[in-house]
């Protein structure tokens, strides 16, 4: 088969299925186009897109203005490495500094890496600047988290799928439960040797579990009291997608460290960052970490142009105001629904749970349905199905996306 072939949908998926590793489990569908909140199969058939490609696409698909940046720096300078200056990065560093109110940022270019970045900066600053034993700092961190796929980051997960068989794993890291502040105020009080709390403001990848009102700035102030860096982890909620430009706004908190990726570049290339003040961020000194991609121009042009986007189109105003519709409006169906139990979420993060045990297919099935009946959406875990439309979307989309969700929803209806 010639590479620019078309395939049909059903060649795709077999190609993927022999050559491509198993590590993941799609939903049957093979995409080729997608022009904001939409998407096209190889078939030409179109969806919304309600998943955003785990919350990067928050700007819309192919966004002109991102896509603009990206081919004129494309066609001028793609990479230098960090061996040699260029002259795109010092200018997205002052703009996103400025940004989010940090002093510095160290860039990378996958979640994952940006978590491991995080880790390292906290573990040597514990070191240099708290004074804690060589080897000896703990990083506080919650059960059910979801920080990537990097050895590192899979030892401290308790997700079995994620961990099992990949150990031995890597030390130094103690798991308390999730919005409980009295196990972080035990856990500070009892270890010396904590250096960082990390945290995700809502846990997406655990089915969107918005943790209690006061969560976050108490936990701020418990590790502020402890001298304990307060690491956000908000590659999935910031950047407009909980209805602020960063999830811990709701709460006022600046965390110490802060983890950025996703839309960082409107899904247009991977771009991710850790930010954080001198204080913290001076402990890196060359040669300490990074990353050939990382800082390139290419990914400072499309971020610089990603966070414009959301600024000029009040992105995090329309998630706010579009994601109290969305929730008002399947409340509404779940008074009377027997399928559907819950909806939860902030700005346009949501989800539903399905109201059958974590085993059963039932919230594929329904996933299967909302693809049938034009809108793609998948389950988190076993029974819950997460939501997060880009969001470019308006009000007249979302109504005709609660349409297709409870319609699809009552077919399910016992
Ligand atoms: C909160 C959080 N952190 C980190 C990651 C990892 O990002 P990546 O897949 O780009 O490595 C994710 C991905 O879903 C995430 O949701």
């Amino acid at each position: 088969m010639a590479v620019l072939e078309q395939t049909s949908s059903q060649q795709a998926i077999d190609l993927e299925n022999k050559y491509g590793a198993h590590n993941y489990h799609p939903l049957p569908v093979v995409l080729r186009r997608g022009e904001g909140v939409y998407v096209w199969d190889v078939e030409g058939k179109k969806y919304f897109d309600f998943l955003s490609a785990y919350s990067a696409v928050n700007q819309g698909h192919c966004h002109p203005r991102i896509v603009k940046a990206m081919r004129e720096q494309a066609e001028t300078l793609t990479l230098t490495s960090r061996a040699f200056y260029n002259d795109m990065l010092g200018k997205y560093e002052k703009y996103a500094c400025e940004y989010f109110g940090f002093d510095k940022l160290l860039p990378m270019n996958t979640g994952a890496e940006a978590v491991e970045t995080a880790l390292k900066l906290c573990r040597k600053w514990a070191y240099e600047k708290k004074g804690i034993s060589e080897n000896d700092a703990e990083i506080v961190v919650c059960e059910n988290n979801f920080h990537g796929r990097t050895t590192t980051i899979i030892s401290f997960s308790n997700d079995p799928v994620a961990r099992k068989n990949f150990g031995p794993y890597t030390q130094g890291f103690i798991k308390i439960e999730y919005d409980n502040l009295n196990a972080l105020k035990e856990t500070l009080e009892n270890n010396p040797n904590v250096a960082g709390f990390l945290v995700e403001p809502i846990q997406g990848e655990a089915g969107v579990y918005v943790p209690s009102e006061g969560y976050l700035r108490q936990a701020k102030e418990l590790c502020e009291k402890h001298n304990v860096l307060f690491i956000a982890d908000e590659v999935q909620t910031g950047i407009a997608r909980t209805g602020k430009l960063l999830a811990v706004d709701h709460e006022n908190v600046k965390p110490d460290v802060l983890i950025l990726g996703k839309a960082l570049s409107g899904g247009a290339y991977p771009v991710s960052a850790v930010l954080a003040n001198d204080a913290v961020m001076e402990v890196i000194k060359p040669g300490n970490h990074g990353s050939t991609f990382g800082g390139n121009p290419v990914a400072a042009a499309v971020a610089m142009a990603a966070l414009e986007v959301i600024k000029d189109e009040k992105l995090a105003q329309n998630a706010q105001e579009l994601g109290e519709l969305f929730r008002k409006e399947i409340s509404n169906y779940i008074e009377t629904s027997s399928i559907c139990s819950l909806v939860r979420g902030k700005g346009l993060l949501n989800a539903i749970v399905i109201n059958d045990s974590e085993e059963s297919e039932t919230a594929w099935n329904i996933c299967l349905r909302l693809r049938d009946n034009g809108l793609l959406a998948k389950p988190t875990h076993g029974n819950i199905i997460r939501f997060a439309p880009p969001l470019v979307m308006n009000r007249e989309q979302l109504l005709e996306c609660v349409s297709i969700i409870t319609e699809t929803l009552k077919e399910f209806e016992g």
